[in-house]
């Protein structure tokens, strides 16, 4: 075999082909055997500038072992949910946060996964939930904006409340909280009872915060909670718990014990808490009234195997309305989490675990001044404490950086820092650089991770559906390929392959197969 050139360096695309090591025209060979330093001399001889590359088979240690030493192994342990190929030595790789926490190779079991659209964030994290709760975790999608996860919990025969259309969230309503309160009776029962009213009072504030655009004052905040208290022990006995109009009610009523919370004469009172009462009306009676003022039409039930809140009909409403409910979401969702772990400290449930998913979450960081940032600040520092593990997904470490306050963008820069596993799907290189500030990455691993989106050529390519056996275009170049990183250490390159039942759970693209 000659051997081209391959170094195009010195030359015009015009020129001529030229060979290497290639026989002078006429020359003859005396000694056929005859060797150069760049291999056998004569026809076909000389230096392989492509080389075959051999034939890989993956297999068991016990299949392979007469094939020692040919056989590569890796050093990684084999933990958790099996998510794809290594791009670079061909072996299984295992990632989820439960399994490498309890392994002890991260210190919360909490994955944050960035990327650009459409190249399998939400598919890696479906995955993650199938695996996990085939292990008996309970996934909880806290406000899916996209209504993406129904599929996919539906199948694992879970929960899916949908808000938006009419259904409605009491925030008065301790739900789930004092049912595992009576269960539990006695000081444990109590104390249950006491955080279901601290929540309901910091979901009330909350909303009318989002709504204000500014936080509550001191006085404001003191009567709000005074009054929650005293509407939900008033309601103790009562067949449904208050709603947001008894409470707005009250404040316009107030009995004795109210004003004096407010260190205001009787005839002052009216007009000192008019403000309060004006945005309590507000809410009530605009577009966040539809989803707050009256009973819960359902509640998420402590015992299902998986949750999903699709607040999808919602997505083009105002930022107002979508923080409030987002941050009543996850409020609902932690006190389910709550009760589930009372009933297992006192002894009448088993321990269970949740790994709570929040996709999207650029929308959520972008709403300013609306408190969000916090609320889920505290929720993820909790989550190691209360058996919770959390996949945080964005589009870029950027949208950290979005925030109304320097000391907001702080926070968001926390969740990611705090992630015990980052994931990183295609994304640009001043994406990388911005990522790399809070985990570290090599030149290597950015150079690779900012070349999937580009594809080698301009073929246009088909591949088979595996659900309905037509050609489809075949997925963008990086789809479904990620950098697993953990810590300092080198980032896993995985090629995630999905199967046919997730590609029928979920499917972004759908719309666009005729
Ligand atoms: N590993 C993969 N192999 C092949 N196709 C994939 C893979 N992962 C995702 N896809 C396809 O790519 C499309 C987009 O996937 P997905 O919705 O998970 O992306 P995303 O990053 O979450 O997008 P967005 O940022 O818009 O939410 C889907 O149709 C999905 O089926
Ligand atoms: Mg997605």
């Amino acid at each position: 075999m000659r051997s081209l050139v391959t170094s195009a360096r010195h030359r015009k695309a015009t020129d001529p082909i030229e060979f290497t090591d290639a026989p002078e025209p006429g020359r003859v060979h005396r000694r056929p055997n005859a060797r150069s330093r760049r291999g056998p001399k004569g026809r076909g001889g000389g230096t392989w500038n492509w080389l075959p590359a051999p034939a890989t088979y993956k297999a068991t240690s016990v299949q392979l072992c007469g094939l020692w030493p040919f056989a590569g192994g890796s050093s990684r342990p084999v933990v958790g949910v099996p998510v794809g190929q290594d791009v670079r030595t061909g072996t299984t790789v295992c990632c989820d946060p439960f399994s490498w926490f309890k392994a002890g190779l991260i210190s919360s079991p909490s994955m944050a996964v960035f990327g650009l659209q459409g190249f399998g964030k939400s598919s890696f994290a479906i995955r993650q939930i199938l695996g996990l709760a085939d292990r008996g975790v309970t996934p909880l999608i806290a406000g899916d904006l996209k209504g993406e996860y129904t599929g996919v919990i539906n199948f694992l025969g879970g929960q899916v409340l949908r808000f938006g259309e009419g259904q409605r969230l009491n925030v008065l309503d301790p739900g789930a909280m004092v049912a595992a309160a009576h269960r539990l009776g006695g000081e444990r029962g109590e104390q249950l009872r006491e955080l279901a009213m601290n929540r309901s009072v910091t979901m009330v504030a909350s909303l009318i915060q989002i709504m204000r655009r500014r936080r509550l004052e001191d006085w404001e905040h003191l009567l709000i909670s005074r009054a929650v208290r005293l509407l939900l022990l008033q309601h103790a006995n009562a067949p449904v718990p208050p709603t947001l109009p008894d409470l707005a009610h009250l404040l316009a009523n107030p009995p004795a014990e109210l004003i004096v919370a407010t260190m205001v004469t009787t005839e002052e009172y009216p007009s000192f808490t008019a403000p309060l009462n004006r945005s309590l009306q507000a809410l009530l009676e605009g577009p966040l009234g539809r989803t707050f003022s009256g009973q819960s039409t359902t509640r998420i039930d402590i015992d299902a195997t998986a949750v999903s809140i699709d607040i999808s009909p919602l997505q083009r409403q105002g930022e107002d309305v979508l923080s409030a409910v987002l941050v009543a979401c996850w409020s609902e969702t932690f006190a389910t989490i709550e009760a589930a772990n009372a009933l297992s400290d006192g002894g009448l449930e088993a321990q269970r675990h949740f790994l709570t998913i929040t996709d999207e979450m650029w929308r959520p960081m972008r709403l300013a001044g609306a408190g969000l940032v916090d609320q889920y600040d505290a929720i993820t520092r909790l989550n190691r404490n209360d058996g919770v593990g959390n996949i945080f997904i964005t589009h870029s470490p950027k949208d950290m950086e979005s925030m109304g306050s320097a000391a907001d963008n702080m926070k968001a820069k926390g969740f990611a820092e705090r992630s015990g596993i980052v994931v990183t799907a295609a994304l640009s290189r001043p994406d990388l650089r911005a990522l790399s500030d809070i985990k570290p990455m090599s030149e290597d691993e950015m150079t690779a991770v900012s070349g999937w989106n580009t594809p080698d050529d301009w073929t246009q390519r088909t591949v088979r559906d595996p659900r309905t056996g037509e050609e489809r275009p075949e997925p963008p170049p990086g789809a479904g390929k990620v950098l697993i990183k953990l810590g300092q250490r080198t980032g896993i390159q995985t090629q995630v392959k999905l199967t046919a039942t997730e590609l029928d759970l979920h499917d972004t693209n759908s719309r666009w197969v005729s």
